[in-house]
């Protein structure tokens, strides 16, 4: 999980004003005081780029496996122009577990050319997915995002963060975090820290969260069995087993080989799927107990929140597993890879709930079509549930309960609908909304609501001639996304299987 703390303790004095010279200079230029820096970007038709700002020291050696540190020295000139890499539309998933190098938490920066310091932009903070295994800001160009919130009129500043997997004229007070996938439970997270304490020399690090597919995902401690099993596989793999200090032998061990003992244990790519190797887990300390425990009892930040799903989530989890043939081995696969704190008894008739493939599999509303193997729709439909739809719709349920006072919206997304075998699948909406590949309503729509709630919290404030987005406390309404249109939908599909899993998520932890 990123530490946003650090980020977010460089990012005030990142926020300074520009150096005299900024607008006469060809390269745009930020001068920051602690830790004192010059930031050279680079200039594009109407965006400026700042790519890799340190905002920690290097992870490596003995603070290997450690939290993060802050900087104390100077930093010299940073020449922050590296070419933003290209537009990858889709990450390349045969990087296993991305490889940027060690030396990896610095931060992007993207603002609009025409700002001054006196504009006192919004900030979005983007936090990457990847199952907590892949991914870094390299992957993701958000050039269209920012240009598009110009055209708007709702400039906004654009921030993402590299974390481990492994003077911009904007306003501190005004902070938006923003993740997809883990990037997503890494935002939930983020509110919960701490229990629920966001708030760092006094003030909030941020104002609202947006998370796009994942909240909270229920997780036991650090040091459970499964925790252990992943840690002493990895011991194992780096050689370290014979070591009286493991966690020194993985200190002292060369990038190469500690990246490939990190990476000897299953993927998310592998037939375990989205049973991940790498969780945040609780610690008793930072992150105090499971997610959905802190939720339930109102121990998150106070902000206001959108969360949303695909239809789709668990169609790409399930495309591994094609000699799973019968409902009992389902069964099985859930306790052998995923919930193995959950009762067979709890396993059987989580699964009962999918028991017609037709009209209980996904990719949803597509009849007996799409069945790639005898099991693919119901785990596809199960996986999706259990990770993240049913985790959204226990968080806005808790949320209604226990934080009443704080605004959320909710929506789920179906403008792949249509798509063989993958429907409206698990981050879909990289392509739709944060790329901006398609200029179609989807793209433009979401796009205008999250600007709005980055500028007032409300997505409706600036959104114009698009419809109206009810909150989800009152009737439980989400929005409805499709290609060309939306509607309205009440979440409570699939209702049973929601309810089932409610009361039962404390035995659905990772
Ligand atoms: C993806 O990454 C692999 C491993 O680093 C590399 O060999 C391959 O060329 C990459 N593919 C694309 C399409 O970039
Ligand atoms: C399916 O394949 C996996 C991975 O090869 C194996 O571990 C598992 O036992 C198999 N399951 C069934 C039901 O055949
Ligand atoms: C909720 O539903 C009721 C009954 O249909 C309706 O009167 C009310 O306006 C709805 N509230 C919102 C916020 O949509």
């Amino acid at each position: 999980m990123p530490s946003l703390k650090l980020l977010l303790a460089v990012l005030p004095f990142a926020l300074g004003a520009p150096t005299p010279h900024d607008k006469r200079a060809s390269k745009p230029t930020v001068t920051i005081a602690s830790p004192e820096a010059t930031i050279v970007g680079s200039t594009g038709s109407n965006l400026d780029t700042f790519n890799g700002i340190p905002f920690a020291l290097p992870p490596t050696g003995s603070r290997r496996l450690k939290p993060p540190q802050a900087i104390s020295t100077s930093l010299g000139a940073v020449q922050a122009t590296g070419t933003p890499p290209g537009l990858s539309a889709i990450p390349n998933y045969s990087q296993q577990i991305s490889n940027a190098g060690e030396d990896c938490l610095t931060l992007n920066v993207v603002r609009p050319s025409s700002v001054t310091p006196d504009s006192a932009l919004p900030v979005l903070v983007w936090i990457y997915g990847g199952g907590f295994e892949f991914g870094s800001t390299s992957m993701y160009n958000a050039d269209s995002l920012v240009s598009a919130s110009v055209d708007s009129g709702m400039p906004i500043i654009f921030v993402a963060m590299n974390y481990r997997l492994g003077g911009f004229g904007g306003d501190p007070d005004k902070v938006t975090i923003w993740g997809e996938s883990a990037g997503s439970i890494s935002v939930f997270d983020q509110m919960a820290l701490y229990d629920g304490d966001h708030s760092y020399n006094g003030a909030p690090l941020f104002r609202g969260a947006i998370m796009d597919s994942g909240s909270i995902t229920p997780a036991d401690p650090v040091d459970c069995p499964k925790g252990q099993a992943v840690y002493d596989a990895v011991v194992k793999a780096a050689g370290c087993s014979e070591s009286e200090d493991t966690l020194k032998c993985l200190r002292d061990l060369d990038y190469t080989t500690f990246l490939n003992a990190a990476n000897s244990v299953p993927s998310i790519f592998s037939y375990s799927s989205i049973g991940l190797s790498y969780l945040p887990r609780p610690d008793g300390k930072i992150l105090t107990q499971s997610p959905e425990v802190l939720a339930e009892r109102g121990l998150f930040a106070d902000v206001p929140f959108i969360v949303g799903d695909q239809e789709d989530e668990g169609t790409i989890f399930a495309l591994k597993q094609s000699n799973i043939t019968t409902e009992a081995e389902v069964v099985d696969y859930l306790r052998d890879y995923m919930f193995g704190d959950a009762s067979q008894e709890q396993l059987k008739d989580l699964v009962a709930n999918y028991a017609d493939i037709a009209t209980d599999g996904s990719p949803f509303r597509t009849g007996l079509a799409n069945n790639w193997y005898p099991q693919f729709k119901r785990l596809a439909a199960i996986l999706g549930d259990v990770f993240f739809i049913f985790n959204r719709r226990v968080l806005l349920n808790v949320a209604a309960k226990v934080k009443s006072h704080v605004p959320s919206w909710s929506y789920l997304a179906s403008y792949d609908h249509g798509t063989p075998y993958l429907g409206t699948f698990h981050a879909s909406d990289i392509v739709q909304v944060f790329e901006g590949i398609y200029d179609n309503y989807a793209a433009k729509s979401i796009r205008t609501y999250y600007y709005s709630f980055v500028y007032d919290l409300d997505p409706n404030s600036r959104a114009g001639n698009y419809m109206e987005w009810p909150q989800w406390s009152a009737n439980k309404t989400l929005m409805n996304f499709y290609k060309d249109h939306a509607v309205l939908l009440t979440d409570d599909f699939r209702e049973d299987a929601g309810e089932f899993f409610q009361a039962n998520i404390g035995s659905f932890r990772g």
